[in-house]
């Protein structure tokens, strides 16, 4: 996501108390970094500006959100996206969590304790070369590494309006030992655009663009019995 230069970025994010500055100290400990630190959380990985998860923590209490972007520029603007939500929705929330992070490291952030129980991974980037695929959010290698804290039963959530990622992507899950329990090849389709979607949805949707989904889920380990 390109975007301009915002010299406000990085003083609002270092004085909001919900970013996160050094997300490493938090592995295996997040529940700290939450007003209830007994509710599950839910991540967003490459939240862009913020509108989705955002309106999720809003809407759930009950659940703990973390929203993760490389760009601390477009985290910024999910900073104010989250505040203009709540003050809109003319309640206080607690339970969003932002923090600007490479995902491709995100095992050095999140871990088994951590008690992730479900991912969205909505419109990333594509990596359409070859030498590039690695660096797809979905790529085997990438869905490795969230097997090292979610937990058997807990699912990925993924949309994409690209028909390559969306292709490789459906072998990249079974490829890393996830089972797709739900796919959708043409969301706007069959789903009428819900209250929350992203920014990036909603500008494929009035595009009239077809969107692909898939769910997929971390099977129950087989009993050695
Ligand atoms: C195309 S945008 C989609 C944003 C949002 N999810 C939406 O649907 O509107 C992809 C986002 O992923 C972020 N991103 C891409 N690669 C990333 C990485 N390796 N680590 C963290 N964020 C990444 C980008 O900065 C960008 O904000």
């Amino acid at each position: 996501m390109r975007m301009r230069r915002k010299p406000w970025a990085r003083p609002e994010l270092a004085a909001s108390p919900f970013v996160i500055d050094k997300p490493e100290e938090f592995k295996g400990r997040w529940s700290e970094a939450f007003a209830d630190p007994d509710q599950p959380l839910y991540v967003e990985l490459g939240c862009g500006k913020g509108g989705f998860i955002a309106q999720k923590a809003f809407d759930t209490p009950d659940i703990n959100f973390l929203a993760v972007d490389i760009k601390s520029e477009v985290l910024a603007v999910g900073r104010r996206t989250a505040d203009k939500i709540f003050a809109e929705g003319g309640r206080t929330v607690d339970n969003l969590r932002l923090t600007a992070y490479n995902i491709e490291h995100i095992d050095n952030v999140l871990c088994g304790d951590d008690n992730v129980q479900k991912i969205y991974i909505n419109f990333c980037n594509p990596w359409p070369k070859p030498r590039d695929f690695k660096h797809r959010l979905t790529h085997t290698r990438q869905l490795e590494k969230y097997k090292l804290f979610l937990h058997p039963g807990c699912e990925i959530v993924f949309k994409t309006d690209d028909d390559m990622l969306f292709r490789f992507t459906k072998e990249y899950f079974p490829e890393a030992g996830y089972e797709i329990v739900e796919i959708i090849e043409d969301l706007p389709a069959s789903h009428p655009a819900s209250a929350i979607i992203t920014e990036h949805e909603l500008k494929f949707r009035s595009m009239g663009l077809p969107i692909h989904y898939i769910r997929a889920v971390l099977p129950q380990k087989e009993s050695s019995l």
